[in-house]
């Protein structure tokens, strides 16, 4: 079909009309989550940045709101930044009032504040915007705010992208803020600029008594299978000199997804007072700069990740930010719609179209093989490729042949991520939604998110392995469809 609801996604957040891109200030509040992002509703490209909204009571049933903030013509566009829970007013303007702060660009990039009072559903903008200026003249990334409550020395502290390094702000009231510290020369990736960090303090392998800081940031170009994509560095946020400080021994690396689409992520904001207590929970942009522009849908533009449930977790002595789906989504797995009696190794089945919008589980021993891989095609025969290759070391998504990928330049590829060791058993749990997969192996421990097109929805299936390696666990499921409010 040509429709332009072809590739609509079944269960991921798109925006009714027009373009997506960062989610925004995620908050938990008087028993609704919010997700803004940015957002321009007249236009399928990066347009005039605006403040896109949706509650939902669950995390699965969004409604979409009016825009929370747009341009203005003294302070521009709306970029990205993060909202709070000023329970004590320490702003001045209200008890218990939604505090959000956003990167204002006129006349170069600055922080500025906003706020609701009722809710969320209409916000204003502070009258004394920015309140952090732009002192470095000539720089001009100097964005993304993400705000915590750094309960140590009662203060809020600001993550901010400087140039390629994040700064580290504080502030008693959320309006005067002090320039504690930065981190960035000499850790991480530097192909491209720092964007969107998030800082926070997460237990390890569930121990609340043992915890340890996690910093999150997005950089572009220097992605792991090129463009953009998310780094996180584990150190200690603590007062050294006078100044806190973010510090790591950290050395290497490390990506929080290796698919080319999962951008711009960060967690949701006090979600310790929803059902969900201390987890953390983020959401990322599914979707990569080096071709956001031209994905073939139209009307609508941008998707976002399922959200992750984000843990520490030790494997094989290594510390890893795992990355899961968020156990909400259980409630969407509906019928099976094929298991290990019904399919055959190296042998296509038929599912039918419910597998464009599906869950597989499948699970490999490799004790005797070099190489295990999952074909997920189409009537037309285009074909997505998800796998391991002991020898190559490396697990993969090939989306060469995944159907219409020829729409820009560096979309179509065989995307890589680098196994740390050589694995004798495989789970691969794999979300497919239409013009997504989202492949999570080893329960977390490497993460692939990838934007896919195919022409005709994906209805076969197929296990491939040398002959006689069979999969130990296959089960196929589909995935509900949510209802948007
Ligand atoms: C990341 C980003 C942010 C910026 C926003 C503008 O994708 O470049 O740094 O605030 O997009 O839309």
């Amino acid at each position: 079909t040509t429709s332009p609801e072809k590739y609509r996604p079944h269960y991921h957040y798109t925006a009714r009309k027009g373009w997506l891109s960062d989610p925004n200030g995620m908050v938990y509040f008087d028993g609704e989550f919010h997700l803004f992002y940015q957002h321009d509703d007249y236009v399928n490209v990066f347009g005039a940045m605006s403040w896109g909204h949706a509650v939902s009571k669950d995390l699965l049933h969004w409604q979409e709101l009016p825009k929370a903030i747009i341009p203005d013509e003294h302070l521009g566009m709306c970029f990205s930044g993060c909202m709070v829970v000023d329970k004590n007013n320490s702003s001045g303007l209200s008890k218990n009032t939604l505090v959000g702060f956003y990167t204002s660009e006129l006349p170069k990039q600055q922080q500025s504040m906003f706020y609701s009072l009722d809710n969320g559903r209409t916000f204003r903008k502070y009258n004394h915007n920015p309140v952090i200026p732009n002192s470095a003249g000539m720089s001009k990334d100097f964005r993304d705010p993400k705000v915590f409550w750094y309960e140590e020395q009662s203060l809020w502290i600001m993550a901010l992208a400087g140039p390629e390094r994040i700064e580290f702000w504080s502030s008693t009231n959320l309006i005067d803020w002090q320039l504690q510290s930065w981190f960035g020369e000499g850790h991480g990736a530097h192909e491209g600029e720092w964007e969107c960090p998030d800082l926070r303090y997460m237990p390890i392998d569930g121990d609340s008594n043992n915890c340890v800081w996690v910093l999150i940031v997005s950089v572009n170009p220097g992605g792991p299978n090129g463009g953009s994509g998310t780094q996180y560095f584990i150190g200690d946020f603590l007062e050294v000199d006078g100044k806190l400080r973010f510090i790591t021994k950290q050395t290497d690396v490390k990506w929080l997804d290796w698919g080319s689409d999962n951008y711009a992520g960060v967690g949701w904001t006090n979600l310790q007072d929803s059902s969900f207590g201390n987890r953390v929970f983020s959401i990322g942009w599914m979707n990569n700069w080096t071709y956001a522009y031209k994905t073939p849908t139209n009307q609508w533009r941008g998707t976002m990740t399922m959200i992750r449930e984000l843990k520490l977790e030790t494997f094989y002595e290594e510390l890893v930010l795992t990355c899961c789906p968020a156990p909400i989504y259980k409630e969407l797995v509906g019928d099976e719609l094929a298991n290990l009696d019904n399919v055959s190794l190296n042998k296509p089945t038929n599912i039918g179209s419910d597998l464009s919008a599906s869950r597989i589980q499948i699970d490999f021993d490799t004790t005797q093989t070099d190489h295990v891989c999952v074909e997920l095609s189409n009537t037309l025969g285009q074909l997505t490729r998800i796998g391991y290759c002991k020898s190559d070391g490396i697990f993969y998504v090939d989306r060469r042949k995944s159907g219409n990928q020829d729409f820009a330049e560096g979309f179509s590829g065989i995307h890589i991520a680098k196994a740390t060791r050589t694995y004798n058993t495989i789970t691969m749990d794999i979300f497919i939604d239409r013009c997504s997969v989202e492949v999570f192996f080893n329960n977390g421990e490497y993460a692939m998110s990838e934007l896919i097109f195919p022409e005709e929805p994906l209805s076969i299936f197929k296990p491939v392995a040398q002959s006689s390696i069979n999969p130990t666990n296959v089960n196929i499921r589909k995935m509900r469809e949510i209802t948007r409010l």
